[in-house]
């Protein structure tokens, strides 16, 4: 990848992927980008459950009623936790993790889709973050944002536009109400 914007533009979600493992390296480099992410006064509350067993990536697919269905065929998942107590803006801690995971993955070529947990429910109107808590024994005190699926990629998506940006949602020194 040429630089960071190429990369911005380049990433899409991958929601299909090879039956291929990603190699240690790999993961190791994608779990320092979560853990070298910035957090709110520095507290780093997060904690990162890296899952590969193919049983437990479909149970936690089954997690919530829509849109968690990549987890199954992934190589592997990251559950991204945190502690609400460590900081009370925990969900930006874990957002930014999250997504430094994905962009490092984009740029080592590898396939990913952020699969939402926290505010979802399952068919049964469980909360999905206790259906995950309850598959990887995460504690009642400690919320999951998200689920990070990665795998090599098994599609091909083409590339973010430049043209397509909605400049209209830029306001330059005051608020532009829009026609
Ligand atoms: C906060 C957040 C939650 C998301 N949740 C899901 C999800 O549960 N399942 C899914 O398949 N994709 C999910 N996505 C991926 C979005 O659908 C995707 O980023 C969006 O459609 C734009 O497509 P792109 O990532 O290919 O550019 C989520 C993305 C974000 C940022």
């Amino acid at each position: 990848m040429k630089n960071f914007h190429d990369l911005l533009f380049n990433r899409r979600s991958i929601r299909k992927y090879k039956d291929e493992e990603i190699s240690g390296d790999d993961v190791t480099t994608i779990l320092q980008a979560g853990l070298a992410s910035p957090s709110s006064k520095n507290r780093r509350p997060w904690n990162f459950i890296v899952v590969e067993d193919k049983k437990t990536l479909e149970a936690l697919s089954k997690c919530k009623e829509f849109g968690a269905r990549p987890i199954e065929s992934c190589a592997l998942a990251i559950v991204v936790t945190a502690d609400p107590f460590e900081s009370d803006v925990w969900v930006e801690d874990a957002s930014i993790a999250t997504f430094a995971m994905q962009m490092q993955a984009e740029d080592l070529g590898l396939g990913s889709c952020w699969i939402q947990v926290r505010e979802r429910f399952d068919r049964d109107a469980n909360l999905a973050e206790d259906n995950v808590r309850a598959i990887l024994g995460i504690p009642d005190d400690i919320r999951v944002l998200s689920i990070l699926t990665l795998g090599h990629k098994d599609e091909e998506r083409k590339p973010l536009n430049e043209e397509e940006c909605l400049w209209e949602k830029v306001h330059i020194g005051h608020w532009r109400a829009q026609e």
